[in-house]
């Protein structure tokens, strides 16, 4: 049975975890030849285990502009590259550092910027860049203050269509998932923690649950694949229709 990626190279970012994870084993499912990456060495290599033959790992640091730009260079032609890896911290505007702004821009903007600066001359042409934007980049939240986090993703949604506009030419698509709250080793260990006032988030989703990590690689599959051909500058709400409704 043919794959709907086969042949194809994919670069994954932020593979040790959560949607990176199931990104590698989804994409190498559909055929493709995945080179992922991360920080962390463990959980990149239990990835490894569970995908098998058809993926590699390095552990990079992806806010490294070096250690990115070796890291890639090294791959040869890239088809796909999906910008997921990210990390971050939640505060609101009073609160919240320039320290810990300068971080969570490293983590959740450089960690973009740094992976598709350095392959997009390795791009072949048609190739399909994903990014992992968020409901946090198009709109704020009272019960979580993330003014750093707000702003990042809210820049990589923008940083999408500046990318369908340079690619374009060489038909490279640019197109952008964007989840809402998803049940990861991230969420589950802040924004779902029983603690946290977000945990009964679910009563204001109109589907009534989280979502999950396969949820969300599914739709950043089709915007990889050939399916969606005349799709690029595109932001894909991944969300259960929480961004959609207002509550009550
Ligand atoms: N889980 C959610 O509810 C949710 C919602 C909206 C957006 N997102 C986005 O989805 C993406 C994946 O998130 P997840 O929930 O799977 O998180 P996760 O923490 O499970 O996975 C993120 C991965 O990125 C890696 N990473 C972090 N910093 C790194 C660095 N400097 N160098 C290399 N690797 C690094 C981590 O080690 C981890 O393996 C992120 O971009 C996140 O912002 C998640």
């Amino acid at each position: 049975m043919s794959g709907r990626l086969d042949g194809r190279v994919a670069v994954i970012t932020g593979t040790a975890s959560g949607q990176g994870r199931v990104a590698a084993q989804l994409f190498a499912a559909e055929g493709a030849i995945v080179h992922g990456a991360d920080v962390d060495a463990a959980g990149a290599a239990e990835t490894l285990t569970l995908v098998g033959g058809s993926m590699t790992s390095s552990v990079v640091d992806l806010t490294d502009d070096d250690a990115v730009k070796r890291w890639i260079d090294g791959l040869g032609p890239i088809d796909i590259l999906y910008a997921n890896a990210g990390a971050t911290r939640f505060n609101g505007v009073a609160e919240t550092t320039f320290d810990e702004w300068s971080w969570v821009l490293r983590h959740e903007l450089d960690i973009v910027f740094l992976p598709v600066h350095h392959a997009w001359p390795h791009l072949t042409d048609g190739a399909s860049v994903v990014l992992v934007g968020s409901t946090a980049g198009l709109s704020g939240s009272v019960t979580n203050t993330r003014i750093a986090h707000t702003a990042t993703k809210g820049g990589v949604i923008a940083m999408t269509r500046q990318l369908a506009a340079e690619g374009a030419r060489r038909g490279i698509r640019a197109n952008c998932v964007s989840p809402g709250m998803i049940r990861t080793p991230a969420t589950e260990g802040d924004l779902l923690a029983a603690d946290h006032p977000m945990r009964s988030i679910e009563e204001h989703i109109p589907l009534g649950r989280i979502g999950s990590a396969a949820e969300v690689v599914r739709a950043a599959l089709f915007l990889a694949s050939d399916e969606a051909s005349y799709i690029t500058g595109a932001n894909l709400v991944v969300d259960g229709g929480w961004s959609a409704v207002l509550p009550g």
